[in-house]
């Protein structure tokens, strides 16, 4: 067991959750979190290690996060739960619940709820074959879409964890290791894209834009009918923001689809409204198993989904979100 990662993972929940964090609060926990047995010692010279490599801060025995300890700790905190983490997940009964109950008929997948899916289905069958998925993730909602509409997806992701587990889950599916910054020179083989609540990560969304129109364009065939791309993008705001930025075409990437096409190559659909439903939802759910996870020994599970959960359904209830799919006509493209 790689103590380091346990270790930076839990603290950074615990920070989240609590104001108070000492070492003995770290310890305490570990073996609730993650079910595993480890002796103080192990976890207090962790806590110091971490301390002098000027990850985190030490206090009255209260710990802190640096600005450094803080990047790591989210790097580390990702590439956790698509590895220890899922394996968690694996073996926990309670965690099975949750996501066949969340997954179930008319469950969620990603962030996707069954009107978000049958639009995509609904587009993806009007798009140029193959598709590419960018930010793939671990494939579920590529397999969904690919078996729903008949259609030919492969995936591309940054995360080796999530595409190894995507290869294994759903092997008659092809996903690569890529970056959407850089998309690949797939000219002649990607006839349209999908991107599904992954946009929010490059570095430049211009350019991905841009790129994925280029590379449609050079495939456009005889047909024009139908779509180059179809994304699925929300924006969150915080207390105070200027509420014009959550209409479709003030968001960053309406933005610059705007900037980039006619104003009739574009649609979008608003799924605003099925936000608050799916994090509610989601939170309701974990609440009613909080105590299972804690007595299964795999709080880990319960604490890594509903810091995000518990935040998003806040923004959602205070209408400080948006999420549309939008679509390219591939005319315009
Ligand atoms: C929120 S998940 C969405 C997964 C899936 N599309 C869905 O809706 O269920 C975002 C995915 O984007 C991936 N990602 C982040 N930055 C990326 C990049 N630069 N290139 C490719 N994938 C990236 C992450 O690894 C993650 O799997």
């Amino acid at each position: 067991m790689d103590l380091h990662r346990y270790v930076t993972v839990e603290l950074q929940s615990l920070l989240k959750s609590s104001h108070r964090v000492t070492p003995e609060l770290v310890y305490q926990e570990f073996e609730p979190y993650f079910g595993l047995n480890v002796d103080p010692e192990s976890i207090f010279r962790e806590l110091e290690h971490l301390e002098s490599r000027g990850f985190i801060s030490m206090e009255n025995d209260n710990l802190s996060l640096t600005d450094e300890g803080r990047r790591i700790a989210h790097e580390t905190m990702i590439s956790f739960s698509f590895h220890e983490g899922y394996e968690i997940s694996v073996r926990s009964e309670t965690d099975r619940t949750f996501l066949h109950r969340e997954h179930g008929e008319l469950g969620i997948v990603g962030l996707t709820d069954e009107l978000q899916r049958d639009f995509l289905v609904e587009a993806l069958g009007r798009c140029q074959q193959p598709i590419l998925d960018l930010g793939c993730g671990d494939g579920s909602l590529t397999n969904i879409l690919s078996t729903r509409s008949g259609r030919a997806l492969a995936g591309i992701d940054i995360s080796q964890d999530a595409l190894d587990l995507a290869s294994s889950r759903f092997p008659e599916i092809a996903f690569f290791r890529h970056s959407m910054d850089e998309l690949p020179d797939y000219g002649r083989e990607v006839g349209s894209f999908l991107a599904v609540d992954s946009l929010y990560f490059v570095q430049s969304l211009e350019k991905t834009i841009l790129d994925m129109a280029e590379i449609v364009k050079r495939k456009k065939s005889r047909s024009t009918e139908g779509f180059g791309m179809v994304m699925v993008f929300s924006t969150y705001g915080m207390e105070g923001m200027n509420t014009e930025l959550l209409k479709p075409w003030n968001n960053p990437l309406g933005k610059i689809l705007r900037t980039i096409f006619p104003e009739k190559a574009l649609e979008y659909t608003d799924f605003t409204c099925s936000e608050l439903d799916v994090w509610s939802g989601k939170l309701d759910l974990l609440n009613q198993l909080k105590d299972e996870y804690y007595r299964e020994n795999t709080a880990y599970l319960f604490w890594d989904r509903s810091n995000e959960v518990s935040l998003m359904a806040k923004v959602c209830q205070n209408k400080l979100n948006s999420r549309y799919g939008y679509c390219v006509r591939l005319a315009e493209c």
